[in-house]
């Protein structure tokens, strides 16, 4: 009886109450969706499946983005569209309040640099930035995982996306290994109007500690501007539930800087 008096009273250690909602994030930014075109949905009905349960997260908008990439995936915008149409199609009739965007995840090598030289045919996504309403046309692009970019590839694509009226969107900043103990690479980008974003699963720790202390570090600096579910298969969702009430995605909210409810919008 004592014991059970003692812990009724006993003072609780002091835990912040954290209480986000995924519906505060509105639009996930980085997807594969299309059905059969590269690592994500293999078919239809895996595609519906897990548009259903991003949709059942609370996402109103979806930009699913296939890789172009070209020796893996060489998708265009004319293999893409057609594809993308026909599930459009069945989102409509499941999901009517949907809203579905084509946009894709281009990779960093001499081929996109040659894409750039025409702006008007990429697969970009437009945004309008909560803080101040500015509008932007973004592309999400990507590095490979083993080599860190060619330092002039890189400053050359940012300068012609910029140029022409592109703002780059760096998907997955955290995962790159080699920029782990090289932060600064990532302030620099962030200082040069590059948005830099995070997956939900690295923010969990799915790729590993460094990974996530890195992701975590780049949120404290205010440099994180969008978070992603990046889904290929259904783990990645279950990472995004994972951050459903959590410090980190409070933290996100709370910096006030997050594009992801601005995104879809013209
Ligand atoms: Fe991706």
């Amino acid at each position: 009886m004592l014991t059970f008096l003692r812990n009724l009273f006993r003072k609780r250690p002091n835990r912040r109450v954290v209480k986000t909602d995924l519906k505060h994030l509105i639009t996930d930014v980085h997807s594969h969706l299309v059905p059969g075109v590269d690592d994500g949905a293999p078919d239809m009905t895996s595609a519906l499946a897990l548009i259903s349960r991003l949709h059942h997260l609370g996402f109103e908008r979806l930009v699913t983005t296939p890789h172009i990439m070209s020796d893996l995936y060489p998708n265009t915008p004319e293999i893409l569209q057609p594809r993308f149409n026909e599930l459009k199609q069945e989102v409509s009739k499941r999901f009517p309040s949907l809203k579905l965007i084509l946009a894709a995840e281009y990779f960093l090598d001499t081929s996109f640099l040659a894409l750039l030289e025409n702006p008007n045919t990429l697969l970009t996504f437009p945004c309008v930035d909560p803080l101040n309403g500015d509008k932007h046309d973004m592309l999400l692009f990507e590095f490979a995982f083993h080599e860190a970019p060619n330092d002039e590839l890189l400053t050359e694509a940012i300068f012609k996306m910029q140029t022409s009226g592109i703002t780059p969107v760096v998907a997955h900043c955290a995962r790159y290994p080699y920029w782990h103990m090289e932060r600064s690479k990532l302030e620099s980008l962030h200082d040069k109007g590059v948005i830099l974003t995070v997956n939900a699963a690295t923010l969990v720790g799915n790729y590993g500690e460094l990974a996530k202390e890195t992701a975590h570090y780049a949120v404290d600096q205010g440099w994180i501007r969008m978070v992603c579910s990046d889904t290929h298969a259904p783990h990645h969702i279950v990472a995004v539930k994972e951050l459903e009430n959590s410090e980190i995605l409070a933290k996100l909210i709370e910096n006030g800087g997050l594009l992801n409810p601005g995104v879809g919008i013209r």
